[in-house]
């Protein structure tokens, strides 16, 4: 096969750079360890920035998002037993949209598919070639065949664990890492909502997160040991533990309901520099991850994107490689930004193994800043809405 743009990941990066190149008239092949199946039901975070709702949009496939996403005007911070709001809109102008981000993915494979593009699923042993040459290439086994892909170029979309990052010779490669000491056990409930914004929750036994998936579905979150196992978890204790982390004084009370899904998630803080290597471009998971705290995982992946689309849009039009050449300095401002703001939300919500007396004061004191003053509510508040 031959294309311009062969993109290795059908996550929410690699399929909407591959729709943004169709609305250009460029084609694209995706291939995709994974089925469609499995790629749609994977459960992921939930919050859209303004900016990728109106990207989503513009493009056409914002559609249902517009219809089933919830538009959240304000976050809420919980910490020593009581509710403080950030008016994100009121400080902004801008608001968050609740919407899973496998219903951006469905949203996306439609589009795709609808519009005869190329997904290819379930691809194995996927190798990428010649990345350095001006004809790079993605060797792999689809339904019994050896397929190769000849291409301009690829695109590396296939998250953190996938071949593109580790197919760049490692003295091209600067990582920046940090694991945090803790994971997050979620769960899905079938129970009405308890609050109309999501609950970031301070507590000494640890942070825990309200949110939402629909009015009938809620997502909630609390911070567990990243090696715990989910059957030292019986229903009972993850209740007490939610209730024992989100009571207060003001008597407002989480809604209990069936778990009908539950699961560990590992946080780290990871950045790949440059995010180009040759013909190869990084975007999404594969370059940079961030801890869920600040929510910007998906929004990253999409301001990436936007990006490097751009920079193909004008190197395939004019063979001007301007935008191709400035697209990893580019995206690494906004990731580093993000990273910076992931990691702020993270150290001042969660309890840390070797927290000491004085920093659970210093985080108590910095989240009665927060909520206290306009300057520093604005600063969380931009972040969060991007
Ligand atoms: C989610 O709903 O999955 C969610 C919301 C906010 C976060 C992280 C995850 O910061």
């Amino acid at each position: 096969m031959k294309t311009p743009v062969a993109i290795v990941g059908a996550g929410p990066a690699g399929l909407l750079l591959s729709h943004l190149l169709h609305l250009e008239g460029i084609d694209s092949v995706v291939i995709e360890s994974r089925s469609r199946a499995e790629i749609e039901a994977t459960l992921r975070a939930g919050v859209l920035e303004q900016g990728t709702v109106d990207l989503l949009a513009q493009s056409g496939v914002g559609e249902r998002m517009k219809r089933e996403g919830m538009v959240h005007e304000g976050i809420v911070l919980r910490f020593a037993g009581a509710s403080h709001r950030i008016a994100l809109t009121e400080l902004t102008g801008r608001a968050i949209t609740v919407y899973a981000q496998h219903e951006v993915i469905k949203d996306l494979v439609k589009a795709r598919l609808d519009a005869g593009g190329a997904i290819l699923f379930e691809v194995k042993d996927a190798a990428l070639y010649d990345l350095d040459s001006p004809s790079p290439k993605i060797r792999f086994h689809h339904e019994r065949q050896v397929k190769e892909i000849a291409a301009d170029f690829v695109a590396g979309c296939d998250g953190f664990h996938g071949v593109s990052r580790p197919s760049i010779p490692s003295r091209h490669r600067h990582e920046f890492t940090r694991t945090y000491p803790f994971g997050w056990f979620g769960i899905l409930v079938e129970a009405p909502a308890s609050t109309a914004e999501l609950i970031y929750a301070h507590h000494e036994r640890g942070f825990a997160l309200v949110s939402t998936r629909s009015p009938q579905i809620q997502r909630l979150y609390f911070q567990c040991d990243p090696q715990d196992e989910l059957k030292n978890w019986p229903d009972a204790r993850i209740w007490e533990e939610l209730h024992a982390r989100l009571a207060g004084a003001d008597g407002w009370k989480l809604a209990e309901g069936r778990i009908f899904q539950r699961g560990i998630i590992a946080m780290r803080s990871f950045v790949v520099e440059p995010m180009r290597y040759g013909r190869l471009f990084l975007a999404g998971d594969a370059a940079h991850i961030v801890p869920p705290t600040g929510a910007k995982g998906l929004n990253l992946a999409v301001h990436d994107v936007r990006v490097l689309a751009a920079g193909f849009r004008d190197y395939f039009n004019t063979r001007s490689e301007q935008g191709l050449k400035g697209y990893s300095t580019t995206a690494l401002k906004r990731v580093w930004r993000a990273e910076h703001f992931s990691w702020w939300m993270t150290s001042m919500l969660h309890r840390f193994h070797d927290d000491t007396p004085f920093q659970h004061r210093l985080q108590l004191a910095e989240l009665d800043y927060v909520v206290s003053s306009k300057a520093k509510a604005l600063t969380l508040a931009e972040s969060y809405v991007g």
